[in-house]
């Protein structure tokens, strides 16, 4: 089916004429560590802003290729003081050691019958599809049939549209993900400001809506317009630090599961994926290589204690870090930030398989901390109080099996499991191969408090009494085994169902959409189910919730055909562990501590 696949985005490339990129974009994945772009795209579509703030109707013309946006760039762009260690790694193609280990993987023998619950799953994830100037572009959060207020789940919701893409990129339809990607991508320098304050140029909205509005001055006339939220009307004015995220990580799966490099290559990709990294990157106060960012930043849209370093945000970096890696094109202009990529992958891992872990060991370990220690050969380096492991953990942690904490700041911990940056820790191989199979183990253990009636929770456990009022801010929407606050999600189950088929226990999987199957149809498909063990529809839940439906769908396909799925995960990259920045040699006065830690991934 793969091949298939690729065959017919191949044929439908040569359709519409665009017959040059393909050969370079292989050729110099296969060969190349460093070549200058030779995108050949005759133009591409300019979307610039009429009037003002406020309004913001779009017109789409056609320009020359490498205008405005490189220069924009420019503008923008800044030094890195980064030194390129070795560019050795960029650009190749990953097949070669994207050998899965094979005999793990099953391969789908026969094509099954779809079953009614996945045919009314696809009218329903059909009926979600928004045009924009008679074009599929994205997919509404939900069309909840009893909801006379959707608020705005009739927008297209960047990281909600990722299981719809993937969805239709499996099933061979790659011209909505195309569209949604080139259009959200004209919304990433759209003019943004909250109360007479811009935020950075590279950030891509939460979401957008479709309207279609009156042609100024043409009576009885209309034009469709995008209209973006970037987090000026979000609750709480939250800019959705996870959108860029996800955006580079849905060009990289178009471009492996179609084939077609040609969209990853054109100037103003090449240009968006800058502008997110440049935000990302820059310097700041920041002491670690995590991102900083504020509460309700990512899936978890509302406050829940998790401002920080929250894991998901984390695990969402790495791995669009590591998308960035294999398509950015390497030139002068571009060296400096590879190099960058290069230096932050390898601290970021390190510092997530050194500090975010626990297991029994470790807790034990925190257990004895001594505090107050001012060196910086510090055993406990961020003065962690014993004090602070929750009693819940002590009895529910299991003898084998780990897990990454959900946040980590000065004298803090946050040692509840979320499912979401556990998972992506796992795909990215963020976690070593053994930290990864310990989060598995520990789900496959605790499968009766985290997968429980519906799969999965979005962490684990609630907050409760006095913590929840004083953490959530008494957040009526998030009282405790409700919504973000110890819900269940099904929407998680397809990066679960990728994870599964990553560590070779795709069972598990199947266990879990066994699990939800019947019981999301006859439910009509919730955003999410409340209560400790998730019996109950939640409270506020939207029915036919777009991504529950995709969420399920996409796991289907991955679990059918899992030589697909395996283009969507990482394996452990060597050549990261080699790179240190830190200057400690192994014979300086201080030893580098990777140097050890490398010892414990490679046992
Ligand atoms: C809620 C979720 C968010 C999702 C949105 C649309 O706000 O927290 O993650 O993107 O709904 O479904």
């Amino acid at each position: 089916m793969h091949n298939s696949i690729k065959q017919m985005f191949e044929l439908e490339r040569q359709g519409v004429s665009r017959q040059t990129t393909a050969n370079v974009a292989s050729n110099f994945r296969s060969h190349s560590t460093s070549v200058e772009s030779q995108v050949k795209e005759n133009s591409f579509e300019n979307i610039f802003i009429q009037g003002g703030f406020n309004v913001k109707p779009l017109v789409i013309e056609t320009i020359e290729e490498n205008q405005d946006l490189l220069r924009t760039d420019d503008r923008k762009g800044k030094e890195y003081k980064v030194e390129i260690k070795d560019g050795s790694n960029v650009n190749i193609d990953e097949s070669s050691n994207e050998t899965l280990s094979g005999s793990r993987i099953l391969k789908s023998t026969h094509e099954r019958e779809v079953s009614e619950v996945e045919k009314e799953a696809w009218k329903l994830l059909r009926e979600a599809v928004v045009n924009y100037c008679g074009n599929p572009v994205g997919t509404v959060a939900a069309i909840d049939p009893a909801d006379k207020q959707p608020l705005n789940y009739d927008q297209v919701f960047i990281r909600d549209f990722v299981p719809s893409a993937l969805a239709f990129l499996l099933k061979g339809e790659g011209d909505i993900v195309k569209n949604f990607l080139l259009h959200t991508l004209q919304l990433q320098s759209w003019e943004k400001t909250v109360d007479c304050y811009s935020p950075g140029q590279g950030l891509m909205p939460a979401s957008f809506k479709v309207r279609n509005m009156p042609l100024n001055g043409r009576d009885g006339e209309f034009e469709d317009v995008l209209d973006p939220d970037f987090g000026e009307s979000a609750i709480g004015r939250v800019a959705p630090v996870d959108s860029g995220l996800w955006w580079i990580i849905l060009v990289r799966a178009y471009g492996k599961i179609t084939g077609d490099y040609s969209l990853q290559e054109r100037v103003d990709v090449q240009t968006g994926m800058r502008l997110i990294l440049n935000l990302c990157l820059s310097d700041g106060f920041d002491m670690f290589p995590t991102l900083l960012v504020t509460d309700g930043s990512c899936m978890i849209d509302r406050r829940m204690g998790i401002h920080g370093h929250p894991l998901e945000i984390q695990a969402l970096f790495y791995s669009a870090l590591r998308c960035s890696r294999e398509m950015l094109i390497v030139d002068d202009s571009t060296k400096n930030i590879v190099a960058a990529i290069n230096n932050r992958l390898s601290a970021l891992s390190f510092h997530i398989r050194e500090y975010y872990w626990v297991d029994m060991k470790k807790i034990n370990e925190i257990y004895r901390y001594k505090t107050e220690e001012y060196a910086t050969d510090a055993i406990n380096k961020f003065n962690i109080y014993p004090d602070q492991i929750p009693h819940w953990l002590v009895d529910w942690i299991p003898e084998t099996g780990g897990y990454f904490i959900g946040n980590l700041q000065p004298a803090h911990m946050d040692f509840r499991f979320f499912t979401l940056g556990n998972l992506w820790t796992i795909i990215s191989s963020l976690g070593t191969n053994k930290q990864n199979e310990g989060i598995l183990n520990l789900i496959d253990d605790k499968w009766s408090d985290l997968v429980a009636q519906m799969p999965l929770k979005i962490c684990f456990p609630a907050l409760e009494h006095e913590e929840w009022r004083i953490v959530t801010g008494g957040d009526p929407k998030n009282t405790p085994w409700s919504y973000h606050n110890g819900g269940s999600w099904p929407t998680l189950i397809w990066q679960f169902t990728l994870a599964c088929i990553k560590m070779g226990r795709p069972e598990l999987a199947r266990k879990a959409v066994a699990l939800a199957e019947n019981k999301l149809s006859v439910d009509q498909w919730p955003e999410y189910y409340d209560t400790r063990y998730g019996r109950f529809i939640g409270k506020q839940a939207r029915l036919h919730q777009t991504w529950t439906i995709a969420g399920y769908l996409t796991s289907k396909m991955l679990l059918d055909h899992p030589e697909l799925a395996s283009t969507l995960f990482w394996n452990e990259d060597y050549e990261l562990l080699e790179n240190c920045v830190c200057g400690l040699g192994k014979s300086g006065r201080r030893k580098c501590s990777r140097l050890v830690a490398r010892s414990q991934i490679a046992a």
